[in-house]
């Protein structure tokens, strides 16, 4: 058995040569764009839904900072993801720059930790996604039957004192099957669909910062930082740990930038301002809405599912409640626009370098879109979203991204030495202290996730290998050059 070829590496030369002539995608994507995609991507659920739990459980008024850490671990690896981008700017992201660096084997195991990052991101997304429209829809008496209001097997409250189980959740899937649509037509109708949810998502939040300043109360920030219970995590310097963990996932989705390269009119030059724009932009709004946040509301009552909303209410403006969960509704659906977006994007590079089945990579005559990609994730993901728990979901998501993030430091610093000489359009500053520092700063995150995460990250991983190894080296267009 000849295992070189595992870590056989693509040309970086070549890589670009290919992306620059390909004419698969069409170019139509600039800097100001790709700021809002990467919007679209990050600000989600993290903030909408999880910044309460996990001020109430585990940092208290000091999730704040639990928010600066994950975003300067987030801006260490969106520094290297630039530099790589603008060096490697084709749509494959983090898999070609180790496809490049570490060989074929690592490329298709770091392709499985993306994929699992997006795929369950995407779910849990649409998971919290129906959250918010339910109560939105209930302010107008409207009501979804309580079977189909959650995920498989969830107890869902009826009123009086019965319950009954979950059987599916239907408007987790519908919002993923119609954005599934929305990318099956084509990247022009999703880029303009994506700018105007933006902007909603972030009025909004702007509101929320500039009108809930006003109503602060400090002493709901006292203690800023609440003393740690006696176990690991609750409260205390290890519980601002613990929060950094949760809130991770409110940063996932800035990497989906990079994967729109090869739809960029100028991607050496953009894809740099579109992955730290959008990146810095989203850390500032988290740590001002989680201060004001926690401001108005003592941490201790902010476990709650819609936060915001809770927080909203103190305030007592009836209306501005409502608009906060119009916001927040249209958010989590840009998250899943973009997050599905950037997944197939990857895949279709997958199949193009033959380690998926071909016809996966098929573009739809009339629409130029990976169309039977687009539907065959689409579908897998609401079926996910509606019938998986987001307890499951979200630390496997969280997983899967930070394991990503980790890998990309590693790769800007080892070709950083190994290749100096590459055109490098945008170079990420104080080598080799900050790819070194996200490494340490993101496996620190990582450790606090719990053991049964490690477990199923250990199957997937053992399932793609054995895909490699049973289909992709011996489909692999890499192998077959002479
Ligand atoms: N960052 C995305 C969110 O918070 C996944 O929804």
């Amino acid at each position: 058995m000849n295992v070189s070829k595992y870590f056989k590496r693509k040309p970086i030369n070549e890589l670009v040569g290919e992306a620059e002539e390909s004419k698969d995608l069409v170019r139509s994507l600039a800097a100001f764009q790709l700021i809002l995609f990467g919007i679209g991507a990050i600000v989600g659920a993290g903030i909408f839904v999880l910044a309460g739990e996990a001020a109430s459980h585990y940092a208290g008024p000091a999730i704040t900072v639990s928010f600066a850490i994950s975003g300067l671990a987030c801006v260490c690896a969106a520094l290297c993801y630039a530099e790589l981008s603008s060096m490697i700017p084709v749509s494959g992201s983090a898999y070609t720059y180790i496809y490049a660096t570490l060989g074929e084997l690592a490329a298709c195991i770091m392709a499985g930790f993306m994929t699992l990052g997006s795929f369950l991101s995407i779910a849990s997304v649409a998971s919290g996604w129906s959250g918010y429209i339910q109560s939105l829809l209930a302010d107008f008496g409207i009501y979804i039957p309580a079977q189909f209001s959650a995920t498989t097997g969830c107890v869902v409250g009826l009123d009086g004192s019965s319950q009954v189980e979950a059987i599916f959740n239907l408007p987790a899937f519908f919002i993923v099957m119609l954005i599934t649509y929305v990318l099956y037509k084509g990247i022009q109708t999703s880029a303009f669909v994506n700018a105007v949810i933006v902007f909603l998502k972030m009025s909004v939040l702007f509101g929320f910062i500039m009108v809930g300043a006003m109503y602060i109360d400090t002493t709901n920030w006292e203690p800023f930082i609440p003393k740690n219970t006696g176990e690991f995590g609750q409260y205390g310097i290890s519980g601002i740990i613990a929060g950094s963990a949760m809130v991770f996932f409110a940063y996932n989705g800035f990497d989906a930038v990079a994967t729109a390269a090869q739809e960029t009119k100028n991607p050496q030059r953009d894809l740099p301002i579109g992955i730290l724009g959008s990146l810095i932009i989203a850390t500032l709004t988290y740590v001002l809405v989680a201060g004001v946040l926690t401001g108005l509301v003592k941490y201790t009552e902010l476990g709650v599912a819609q936060p915001i909303a809770i927080a909203v209410d103190k305030m007592g403006l009836p209306w501005f409640s409502l608009l906060v969960k119009v916001g927040a509704t249209a958010g989590l659906t840009s998250v899943v626009l973009v997050m599905l977006y950037s997944l197939i994007r990857v895949l279709f590079v997958i199949s193009k370098d033959g380690l998926l089945p071909a016809f996966l990579s098929k573009l739809h005559p009339e629409y130029k879109t990976p169309h039977i990609l687009t539907l065959v994730c689409g579908f897998l993901i609401a079926i996910a979203g509606s019938t998986v728990s987001l307890d499951t979901l979200v630390p496997l998501a969280n997983f899967g991204i930070i394991g990503t993030f980790a890998t990309v430091c590693f790769a800007a610093l080892f070709l950083r030495y190994s290749q100096p000489n590459l055109k490098r359009n945008f170079k990420c500053p104080f080598m080799p202290v900050i790819p070194i520092a996200g490494m340490l700063i993101l496996l620190q995150i990582m450790s606090s996730l719990p053991n049964i995460t490690y477990f199923y990250a250990l199957i997937w991983v053992g399932v793609i290998v054995l895909f490699y190894i049973f289909y992709g080296q011996f489909n692999s267009k890499l192998h077959a050059q002479k």
